[in-house]
């Protein structure tokens, strides 16, 4: 579906999210045909700039970081619809020129006074910017007219600032017009967990504690921090991405069907899911958190954590963190989901791993590998995004042996058509206002309701533990699980 006539009015535009993703989707999304004629986009940022240094700035990401082929025809339509409206959140002038600015793209570009504004910007602006809108009049919609607001998590510290955050943004917008940003909801293969579990009969039977043993939910980046030092420290790797997008991939996994696949119906299985999350008693054991310290990656050596810049040099942030959560439903009781996440590990993959009971009786002689007999199923997120079952098969040779073997689908392989990027998806949802991917605030508090006992209970018992860029991570993280006799999959 293509979106319909609108203006995106883009906050931040020169931080590095823009630059690199979505700037870059929009191009994407005009070189498929799926942005209308008259398009627009206004971009709002603190520099003394006219729209030719915005447009600049567009091409250069758009050169860079763009998935589909670069076309001229189709940048320069896209960019004769690129303006830049330079300002301080503060300053109530900046936002009458940004309401004239649209206003005259409506009768310029016939954007139909359709407005949707990214606030691409640290939470702390959130509440000026919000204001400013509502005062300028941009936030008021007229009559056969949409406004709708994007916003990028941290979506709050904690439960309590997540709501405050929240009422902030409902002083001015409704629930329907705010659009709150998951972007593993974007994943082509995050979206495809619902296909596989309800569009196929094989799966679905297996899918439950009398067959599954544990589930391993996992998202590794090789990368550091790189240059959000401002925004990682004091937040972390499990405020950062297991708040979000893992437990996110934990709801798709565990919930129930939904009756359709409408925003509500699924949204309403997801909160199910994520309100029937129990802790461990014992958190110390149940967790692990760690940080990097300098090694070696890609042949280079690399700095540890607390030697990035802009890191105190005591900081206690973790870079690297895993929890064991429980679900108590009939589906789930005595199956623990198993979730981590780091930087600076041996390699980048996300991956969601169902790990099968072992076979009750193995009747042959086998390579003595502690897996075989337990099968596996096993969602590769990214890269090589795919689907990996594991099992047994006999080792060709004149005696019964068995060895675990892997069958693999492979999107490469499967499919010609290539996967939009994640923001290229999730903005064109937002143009078209379609909301079943972007998470509503009931999640969004579920969620942290997990998460805070968790961060309390890290604040008060010392500091995570040190492992070696380039590895698999802290030792404490390994002993959870030899602690259930379990072990974390190799990635
Ligand atoms: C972001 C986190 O949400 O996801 C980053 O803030 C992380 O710390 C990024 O690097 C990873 O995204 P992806 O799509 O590369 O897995």
């Amino acid at each position: 579906q293509m979106a319909g006539p609108g203006v995106l009015v883009l906050f931040g535009v020169t931080g590095d999210l823009s630059r690199k993703k979505l700037l870059p989707a929009i191009y994407d999304l005009a070189n498929r045909g799926l942005l209308p004629p008259g398009f627009s986009l206004v971009g709002f940022a603190r520099r003394d700039w006219e729209d030719q240094d915005f447009r600049r700035l567009a091409y250069e990401s758009v050169k860079e970081f763009a998935r589909t082929p670069f076309r001229e025809d189709v940048w320069r339509h896209l960019s004769e619809g690129m303006h830049f409206v330079p300002g301080e959140f503060s300053d109530p002038g900046a936002f009458e020129a940004l309401a004239m600015a649209v206003k005259e793209l409506d009768q310029t570009r016939g954007t139909g006074g359709n407005y949707a504004f990214y606030l691409s910007i640290p939470p702390k602006f959130f509440p000026q910017v919000i204001e400013q809108l509502q005062r300028s009049g941009l936030a008021e919609r007229r009559a056969g007219s949409w406004r709708r607001v994007v916003i990028e998590k941290p979506f709050g510290h904690n439960l309590a600032s997540a709501r405050e955050l929240n009422e902030t943004v409902h002083q001015v917008f409704p629930e329907e017009s705010i659009f709150r940003i998951d972007h593993y909801l974007g994943k082509e293969t995050v979206q495809n967990i619902l296909a596989l579990r309800f569009a196929n009969t094989m799966f679905e039977p297996l899918w439950n504690r009398s067959y599954v043993d544990h589930v391993q939910i996992t998202m590794g980046e090789d990368i550091g921090i790189g240059g959000r030092a401002g925004y990682y420290d004091g937040i972390g790797a499990a405020r950062d991405v297991i708040q979000n997008h893992l437990l996110q991939l934990l709801a798709l996994t565990a919930m129930e069907e939904p009756t359709s696949f409408s925003a509500e119906a699924v949204r309403a299985e997801k909160a199910k899911i994520l309100s029937s999350v129990r802790l461990p008693a014992d958190l110390g054991t149940t967790t692990a958190r760690g940080q990097y310290a300098a090694g070696w990656q890609g042949s280079k050596p690399v700095r540890g954590y607390l030697e990035e810049e802009g890191i105190p040099p005591d900081s206690r942030t973790e870079t690297y963190a895993a929890i064991k959560l429980e679900i108590e439903s009939r589906r789930w009781a005595g199956v623990p989901f198993y979730l981590r996440t780091g930087k600076r590990l041996s390699r980048r993959a996300s991956e969601v791993a169902l790990i099968f009971q072992r076979a009750p009786h193995l009747p042959f002689s086998h390579t003595d590998t502690e897996e075989l007999g337990q099968n596996a199923l096993v969602i590769r997120v990214q890269p090589d995004e795919g689907v990996t079952v594991r099992f047994g098969s006999k080792v060709p040779s004149t005696s019964m042996e068995v060895r675990d073997v892997n069958m693999d689908f492979a999107y490469g392989e499967s499919f010609t058509e290539s996967s939009p990027e994640a923001y290229e998806r999730l903005l064109l949802d937002v143009l078209i206002g379609d909301p079943p991917l972007f998470p509503r605030q009931e999640e969004v508090e579920l969620s942290w309701s997990i998460l805070d006992p968790i961060e309390e209970y890290w604040s008060e018992h010392g500091r995570p533990e040190p492992y070696k860029s380039g590895g698999y991570g802290p030792a404490s993280a390994d002993a959870m699980m030899t602690r259930d006799g379990r072990a974390w999959r190799r990635i």
